[in-house]
């Protein structure tokens, strides 16, 4: 069989690697000047630069951690950001170190007995929460959530926290343990060395051939003639020209600067939570490799939430019930007019997908493709 993949991220490159191993031949375009998607890093004095964002691999997966580590040997990087509110520091996710800061209780009992004060100092009645602001109040009261929750999260959206949905904080993490670590995964790293590797490994076969500066939509139909199949991981509205309407994405604009100093803000990953500073995160790149490259240089991104419109990047897919409705009948719209197209990843399937579900994702699209 004769594959075309589109797209060089994770899924792509994960369902390439696998085509090859069964001694397939694939093509894989890519409209960027680089593989591996939103995965992609840079090497920078030294410093891996994760150039579309904080990427930290962590997973409970245990067959996807061993599969990634065919790639790529990882740290044991643990991801600990840090919230600045005004010029005040606070631990992530909220939790003892986090209360102690606000209100100087020391044990988890005094701290519970805290968050239970601050609940009921907000009277919302015996109401379900009507959005993003009730529902932050009644899970964690006011100074949680002012200082913590509410600029944060009106950045990332672009909206009042009042006219957010509810549903967007089903849960507030809220940790009684001096426990930094954000996630609760058993697995956790960063590739050293970085993340194109894995990508450039899995790709690198006398069976797979890569083009890059190659936008599928410049010759579709002659790609839908020309291959036997099509694994398609890019936007699956867009590849329908919007027939049924848009999808939702949220996009993001990237300010990369690098610095002639050793060490700029001591952490990897800072969160702004107030409203007035324009971007959501700083991120310090050699913190994900304990201060490797140049001890005179760092590099930092600054970034910035935006609206998708076309054209833009769709870094987020909005999973909400009405966008979720629209993929639906895409997705039915796949199966009658595509049937020689698999669609895949975080845009061909509209899910926000972690890197080890993408790849577990794609795992399984092998096996129902190849039947082993
Ligand atoms: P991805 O978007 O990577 O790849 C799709 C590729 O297709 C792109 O290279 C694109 O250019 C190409 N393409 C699209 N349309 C095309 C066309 N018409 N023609 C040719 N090529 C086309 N996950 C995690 O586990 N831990 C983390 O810390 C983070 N952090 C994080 C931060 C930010 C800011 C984002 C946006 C995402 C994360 N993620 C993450 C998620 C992670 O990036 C994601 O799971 C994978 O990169 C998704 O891989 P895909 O292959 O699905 O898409």
């Amino acid at each position: 069989m004769n594959y075309l993949v589109v797209g060089s991220g994770l899924f792509g490159a994960t369902f390439a690697y696998e085509a090859a191993k069964r001694g397939h031949h694939v093509t894989v375009i890519e409209k960027r000047d680089h593989v591996a998607g939103n995965i992609y890093t840079k090497e920078v004095d030294g410093i891996q630069v994760h150039e579309y964002g904080a990427h930290i691999f962590h997973t409970s997966n245990k067959p996807v951690w061993d599969y990634v580590h065919q790639f790529a040997d990882f740290n044991r990087y643990t991801n600990t950001p840090i919230a600045n509110y005004n010029g005040e520091i606070y631990n992530m996710p909220f939790n003892m170190n986090t209360f102690n800061k606000l209100w100087g209780v020391v044990t988890p009992e005094e701290a519970k007995a805290k968050i239970e004060e601050q609940k009921a100092s907000v009277n919302l009645g015996d109401k379900e929460p009507q959005n993003v602001e009730e529902q932050a109040l009644s899970l964690v009261g006011p100074d949680v959530y002012n200082k913590l929750v509410k600029g944060y999260t009106e950045k990332q959206w672009g909206r009042k926290a009042t006219e957010l949905p509810a549903f967007i904080i089903r849960r507030l993490p809220v940790r009684f343990t001096y426990n930094n670590n954000y996630f609760n995964d058993p697995y956790q790293g960063i590739p050293m060395g970085g993340y194109t590797q894995i990508v450039e490994k899995m790709l690198d076969s006398d069976l797979i051939d890569v083009q890059l500066n190659t936008d599928f939509f410049d010759h579709k139909e002659t790609y839908l003639k020309d291959y036997d199949k099509v694994v398609f991981t890019g936007m699956i509205d867009q590849f329908f020209d919007y027939q049924l309407g848009e999808l939702e994405y949220r996009s993001l604009h990237f300010e990369t600067e690098e610095m002639d100093v050793d060490n700029y803000q001591g952490n990897a990953v800072v969160n702004y939570t107030d409203a007035e500073t324009p971007y959501t995160r700083v991120i310090e790149h050699k913190h994900f490799e304990f201060g490797k490259g140049d001890k005179n240089k760092t590099i930092v991104t600054r970034e910035y939430p935006k609206d998708w419109h076309r054209g833009d990047e769709p870094y987020y897919p909005v999973n909400n019930q009405e966008n979720n409705g629209l993929y639906a009948q895409y997705k039915e719209l796949a199966e009658k007019q595509a049937e020689n197209v698999i669609f895949g990843g975080r845009l061909g399937q509209y899910k926000y997908y972690n890197m080890d579900q993408v790849i577990a994702a794609a795992l399984e699209t092998v096996t129902t493709e190849f039947k082993n």
